[in-house]
């Protein structure tokens, strides 16, 4: 039997030679905002260790305190000829590459001695904890704006695909979740379809930027940075209200983050062995679906932020559930921050040159 990992995937007109999709990781190696040559390189030896799709670390839109950290790329002006040349290479070494377009919203980085002014729903960072400032109507049209102007700027510099950080509890996902937003006009409400307009309005954005046929990929979690086990859809029947609105302005793929792929979603409705995130939302939406957390490795990547090691694990049982189309693309993290070429050596069974994880990875491109 053929492994699954190693099959082709056609999204659109984009065929991926393999599952494997890099899992947009944040290096902080843009001094300024402009990813430089070492960046173009780092992403091309991903591409020539037979990654199938690359997705890069988070890159901040145009607005003040998109992003919180001055060495995290930006995705505008003075950055986007390093942009190019990250496409450039990566298409040198037979890759194909999204950029993760970003806005962190009100998430403090409590290393920034420096603050950007940082604009959210509300003004909060999590409930009780204020920090920025509230959006005003016109703030959240330009945030609107400047996501679709970065989606344009993808394609013309030859990106074959976008990915919208709606994740993690930055500034799409603080539209989503209740904790956050206290909206009172038409971005907030009771339902989940309510908070969800701004993520659909950046998808129609979007989409109207970058045409019909150019994939564009939503990366969302039920887990926050401010609380990992809430959840923002607490049955199949929210997912659906959650996911539909969101296909239906124009996402291509639904990229699910999970910190253990393995977890079931609602183990409650089919066992400890059910479907994960991305399992119901490829099954309540029908669109494909990526899923992500902890593959190839024994630990998950927050306790990894703490210090802890992971050793390469076994892949089988994640092999078996994309044999059965529980999801369709696979994102592997860490494992490729320490191997640029993970995907080789899993395509070629050399399972024994695996590299472990330690977070003294993260000081260096290898
Ligand atoms: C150093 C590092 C930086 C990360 N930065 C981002 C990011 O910019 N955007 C994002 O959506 N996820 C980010 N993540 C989460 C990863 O994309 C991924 O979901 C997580 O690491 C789990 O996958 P893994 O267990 O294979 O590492 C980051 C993870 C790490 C380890």
């Amino acid at each position: 039997m053929t492994n699954p990992l190693f099959r082709p995937f056609t999204l659109k007109g984009l065929t991926l030679p393999n599952r494997i999709v890099m899992a947009p990781m944040t290096r902080s190696f843009s001094p300024g905002g402009i990813p430089g040559d070492d960046v173009a390189a780092y992403y091309r030896r991903r591409a020539e260790g037979g990654v199938g799709l690359i997705v890069t670390e988070g890159t901040g839109i145009e607005r003040t305190g998109s992003v919180n950290d001055d060495a995290v790329p930006n995705f505008f002006g003075a950055a986007l000829p390093g942009w190019g040349k990250v496409v450039t290479e990566t298409h040198a070494g037979h890759g194909l590459i999204a950029p993760q377009l970003w806005h962190v919203g009100a998430a403090i980085n409590r290393e920034n001695k420096n603050p950007p002014e940082q604009e959210s729903p509300s003004g909060l960072f999590k409930p009780g904890k204020p920090w920025g400032k509230a959006m005003a109507d016109s703030d959240v049209a330009d945030a609107i704006a400047a996501f679709a102007r970065a989606a344009a700027d993808a394609k013309r510099l030859g990106f074959d695909a976008v990915e919208l950080h709606g994740a993690h509890g930055y500034l799409i996902d603080q539209f989503f979740w209740t904790g956050t937003n206290q909206r009172e006009d038409g971005y907030n409400g009771a339902t989940i379809a309510e908070r969800g307009r701004f993520a659909a309005d950046i998808l129609k954005a979007v989409r109207e930027a970058v045409g019909p046929d150019f994939p564009v990929i939503i990366r969302i979690s039920q887990w926050k940075q401010q609380d990992y086990g809430f959840k923002v859809a607490t049955s199949p029947d929210e997912m659906i209200e959650w996911l539909g609105p969101l296909v239906d302005a124009g996402a291509d793929v639904l990229h699910c983050s999970q910190r253990r792929f393995w977890e079931p979603e609602f183990p409650e409705l089919d066992g400890e062995e059910g479907l994960n995130f991305a399992g119901w939302a490829k099954k309540l939406s029908g669109v494909p679906v990526i899923t992500v957390g902890s593959v190839g490795l024994s630990g998950e990547f927050i306790a990894g932020f703490g210090g802890e090691a992971s050793q390469p694990a076994s892949i089988d049982n994640l092999l078996e559930r994309l044999e059965k189309g529980e999801f369709d693309l696979v994102g592997v993290g860490r494992a490729l921050i320490v191997d640029p070429d993970w995907a080789l050596k899993v395509r070629d069974g050399r399972m024994g040159e695996l590299k472990d994880f330690d977070r003294s990875a993260l000081a260096t491109l290898v």
